[in-house]
């Protein structure tokens, strides 16, 4: 039998963010609200190697949620209860002891909120130990907020202490700056005698968990002088509020390993991006989703990376675009190059200035300096590729393949129409439209002659300057 429950309060439907999904899916550095209580749930078992079981109440968004976790979260067991009707957090967590049958079984219950993105193991780990050392039935942890609006207050007496409701509060208890955190640590027999039989006689007809904590039973508000860790999200501002301090851990860890940011607090990395040692981050950058950053990779300004993953010294110059790319080592990428879904650019290669790829293996050394198009491509190594080259790909219904061997040198201003098979140590004029094949060594033009009229160009010129 697992020695934890962590239920994860996730029923509520989070009017006050106006956001089209249900508030645990609300996008916070390229993940959900709920995945961070989620992942510190996970780590507080992985680390004290203790047994237990995640537990999401839901309610509103159940399906949504779920298919979340399953997409997302794959790497987690969990297992969810129903909340049919939002009728408060005591109702919420009745909900799980009534649908999930081990949980009274279970010797503690910790509870977390799901929308507090902040919150770590090291809380869970230090409000557990303080239950454990003080043999108490229940921990409540608590902050000071200079501005306690929304929260609940913590009534301290001789005898104990008590969690009023901002709407039940007096005047005398709202001006508290002692809050409750929402995340507790009980023993699930004392949870058991008591929940069942809480009442909703209060402002908002609702049945509070925050009333299981009573100044005559065994229970404790424990401080905790840092309060980012416990701040919730209630609406935009606080989403963002939170996702900048977010950023900041993320950074911060980062910089640990050795990462160099210019103007930290300009950038955007999402929570799954990876950068190694030595890289330089420039000011306004954007890393999003599953990107992984080499050593020594220099990010210029303005780049905007999702899902791709750049190699050790590779450089991305300002303003690129790119999306499911992999670039290897030592190449070289933009200013103002857009890498799409399923490009491969080999080591040492160039990518110019206005240069666009997609689907395109690119081997090592391969150049395509400036204004080019690439898509369902492959070009070997060292094929220089020259400017305005387009891969004509697209028939207007289907995508066709180009395929360049290595060593080719092909001239500017060219087009391949796909599909096409250049070979290895090809020459291309500039300004040929190539739609026929060619074997290894071959030389192709494909341009009309020039025919060149001596002195006509004054009958197309209409302005009265003349140069005959
Ligand atoms: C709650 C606490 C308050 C505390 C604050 C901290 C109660 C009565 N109040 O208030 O003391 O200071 O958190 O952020 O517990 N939920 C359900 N089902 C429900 C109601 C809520 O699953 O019927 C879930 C919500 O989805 C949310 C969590 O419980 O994840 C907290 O609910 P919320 O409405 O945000 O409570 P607060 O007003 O913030
Ligand atoms: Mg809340």
């Amino acid at each position: 039998m697992d020695e934890f429950g962590i239920v994860i309060l996730a029923a509520g439907q989070g009017t006050r963010m106006k956001l089209d999904v249900p508030k645990p899916l609300a996008p916070i550095a390229g993940r959900t609200l709920i995945d961070f209580s989620v992942k510190a749930a996970n780590v507080f078992l992985n680390n004290s190697k203790r047994s237990g079981r995640i537990s999401l109440v839901l309610g509103h968004g159940k399906e949504k949620i779920e298919q979340h976790m399953k997409e997302q979260l794959s790497d987690c067991s969990w297992e969810s209860a129903h909340q049919k009707e939002q009728r408060g957090t005591a109702d919420a967590l009745r909900a799980y002891f009534n649908d999930i049958s081990e949980a009274k079984n279970r010797k503690y219950t910790i509870v977390m909120c799901a929308d507090t993105p902040l919150i770590t193991a090291a809380e869970i780990e230090a409000l557990t130990s303080e239950l454990e050392s003080e043999n108490l039935d229940g921990v409540a942890a608590t902050f000071h907020e200079e501005n306690p609006r929304g929260y609940g207050r913590i009534i301290r007496s001789t005898t104990g202490f008590k969690i009023v409701e901002e709407k039940d509060a007096t005047t005398e208890e709202k001006k508290i700056t002692e809050v409750n955190s929402g995340l507790y640590i009980l023993r699930t027999e004392f949870v058991l005698n008591h929940l069942f039989k809480l009442e909703s006689k209060n402002q908002a007809r609702e049945f509070y968990l925050t009333d299981l904590f009573q100044a005559d039973r065994k229970v404790k508000a424990v401080f905790f002088s840092d309060k980012y860790p416990f701040l919730g999200v209630n609406d935009l501002t606080q989403l963002q509020a939170s996702n900048r301090l977010l950023q900041n851990r993320i950074i911060a860890k980062a910089s640990e390993r050795g990462v160099r940011f210019l103007a930290p607090e300009s950038v955007l990395i999402d929570d799954q991006v990876e950068i190694d040692s030595g890289s330089i981050i420039y000011p306004n950058c954007v890393l999003e989703g599953k990107t992984k950053i080499g050593k020594n990779v220099l990010i210029e300004s303005g780049a905007v990376i999702k899902n791709s993953e750049i190699a050790d010294d590779a450089k991305i110059l300002a303003y690129c675009y790119l999306e499911g790319a992999i670039v290897k080592s030592s190449a070289s990428v933009g200013p103002f190059a857009r890498l799409r879904e399923g490009t491969v650019i080999g080591e040492k290669s160039k990518i110019g200035n206005f240069v666009e790829t997609k689907k395109a293996i690119l081997e090592d050394e391969v150049k395509v300096s400036h204004l080019s198009y690439v898509g369902d491509a492959e070009i070997g190594a060292r094929t220089n590729i020259g400017c305005g080259f387009i891969t004509c790909n697209y028939d207007g219904a289907n995508k066709h393949k180009t395929i360049i061997g290595e060593d080719s040198f092909i001239g500017s201003d060219s087009q391949m129409i796909a599909p096409i098979s250049i070979g290895k140590g090809c020459y291309v004029a500039s300004g040929s439209t190539i739609n026929q094949d060619m074997a290894d060594g071959d030389f192709a033009i494909a341009r009309t002659k020039q025919v060149t009229k001596s002195g006509m160009a004054k009958r197309f010129i209409k302005s009265s300057k003349t140069h005959d």
